[in-house]
């Protein structure tokens, strides 16, 4: 502990975090120890605290189970997220806001609802790429559990959106090129991050346009990019060929190491947990294959409450923030117009309030609670931006876990983790890309 101080300067009378570096503020701290920062602050300031991003960035910091209420008011929105990240995000859904969001977002919606997502096929997509990359780990002595999880959400990504297994391996490279565009270097010469991302995104925007021209013509609308590509809104209108291609690229971006790096949690506490493992082998062999579709996950309580616990300690992502831009009174403060209000759901989702014993890996808190509260699914979001993978991110990590419980438990094998797995946290929070789980005897 220790990582901020008791004593505190004040910044438009709210407490700025004490430890902070010279220029780098809270950032070298954050880097490492993010979840155990934001738990201090909270417990040392209250609800409010500033964090320094660095360079006399501040972040008012808005810790409490009452930050719910923020992602859905009207005095704040997502318009800060163009600036930040405009070249990786265009016109996406998670740039919008207002009427032009709803409008847009409605009409995606229904794809990507359970009864969408079935007509889609995508839990056949699933259980063929979970075959095809968690199958022959019973044969293997150990497994590299990060790069594998991401391999795997890569995969099903571009499936979903109707890329051929045969040309996988060039998306995954231009995407991955493409993330460049996250790097903010000024310069833009050949072989700079930002020429290789500018260069990468061109080629992605025009596979992406080929792909959603060739779905518009098509008769049926039976796959996901189908459905996306003629669904219309209220007023009969496609959306905008422009706007679907950045929200293609959108769905590879936030529905990627999102759902890796869930995964990979899962196996580690998998590896851990004997107990788990069991329950988890027993469920799994019950049935006798993953689930098919998003209404058989009912059939699957304990995968669905391993995925919801390894989601609650290591939400994936660990702050979202909104802007201020308008009347918006927090904790008895007036905030400024303009204030970037970070929520760090890490904290909120270790509230000992509303989860007892919040440090501990206890997938029976989940047992019976089929609705689910705000909080509870804090780790998507809440409000008008709420996950719009949600339905497809929890069948991905059912299936996951069935998967592997099926793979391995057939084999009279499981997976062995270390005691203490070191976490990373930028972008995601995710485990040490360097850890190795070891294929052993049950
Ligand atoms: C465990 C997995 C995942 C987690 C924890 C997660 C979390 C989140 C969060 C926190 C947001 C922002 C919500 C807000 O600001 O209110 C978000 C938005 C979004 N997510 Fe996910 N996500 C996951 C998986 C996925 C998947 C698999 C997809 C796509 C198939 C996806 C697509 C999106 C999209 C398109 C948005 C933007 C929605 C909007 O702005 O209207 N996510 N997600």
């Amino acid at each position: 502990m220790d990582l901020v101080s008791t004593k505190a300067q004040l910044r438009e009378g709210m407490p700025v975090a004490g430890g902070r570096w010279p220029v780098l503020g809270h950032m070298p701290t954050v880097l490492r120890r993010l979840t155990a920062f934001h738990l201090e602050a909270r417990e040392r300031y209250g609800a409010l605290y500033w964090m320094d991003a660095g360079f006399g960035n501040f972040q008012l910091m808005y810790s409490s189970a009452e930050a719910v209420a923020l992602f859905r008011s009207k005095a704040a929105d997502s318009s800060y997220m163009r600036n930040v990240a405009g070249d990786l995000l265009g016109e996406s859904l998670i740039v919008m806001d207002g009427a032009p969001h709803t409008k847009v977002r409605n009409t995606l919606n229904p794809s990507f609802s359970p009864k969408g997502l079935s007509t889609a096929n995508i839990g056949e997509i699933v259980g063929r790429v979970m075959t095809r990359h968690v199958g022959p780990w019973a044969g293997e002595s150990e497994v590299s559990i990060v790069p594998a999880t991401r391999e795997i959400a890569l995969d099903i990504i571009f499936q979903m959106i109707g890329i051929p297994a045969t040309d996988l391996s060039a998306w995954r490279k231009a995407y991955e090129e493409f993330l460049f565009t996250a790097i903010n270097l000024p310069i833009d010469l050949p072989g700079f991050p930002k020429w290789r991302g500018r260069k990468a995104s061109r080629w992605l925007q025009a596979r992406l346009g080929e792909l959603v021209r060739q779905a518009r013509t098509k008769d049926t609308a039976e796959g996901l990019l189908e459905r996306m590509a003629q669904a219309r809104d209220a007023d009969g209108e496609l959306v905008e060929e422009g706007q679907l291609i950045d929200n293609l690229r959108l769905l590879a971006l936030a529905g990627h190491e999102t759902t890796a790096s869930t995964m990979a949690w899962m196996a580690i506490h998998l590896a851990q947990e004997p107990k788990w493992w069991e329950a988890l082998v027993e469920e799994a062999t019950r049935n006798g294959q993953p689930p098919q579709s998003p209404m058989e996950l009912r059939n699957f309580p304990v995968a669905e409450s391993i995925f919801r616990e390894a989601l609650r300690l290591h939400p994936p992502v660990a702050a979202d923030a909104r802007v201020v831009i308008g009347d918006l009174e927090l904790e008895g403060h007036s905030i400024p117009k303009g204030t970037i209000v970070g929520i760090p759901i890490v904290a909120m989702l270790r509230d000992p309030d509303a989860f007892p014993d919040p440090h501990t890996f206890r997938p029976e808190r989940w047992h019976g609670k089929d609705r689910q509260t705000p909080l509870e699914t804090i780790a998507f979001g809440s409000g008008p931006h709420f996950c719009l993978g949600y339905h497809v991110a929890w069948m991905e990590s059912v299936c996951f876990g069935a998967q592997l419980a099926l793979t391995l438990g057939k084999a009279g094998k499981r997976l062995k983790a270390p005691a203490k797995v070191p976490e990373r946290y930028v972008p995601f929070i995710q485990p040490s890309p360097k850890i190795v789980l070891e294929v052993v005897g049950a």
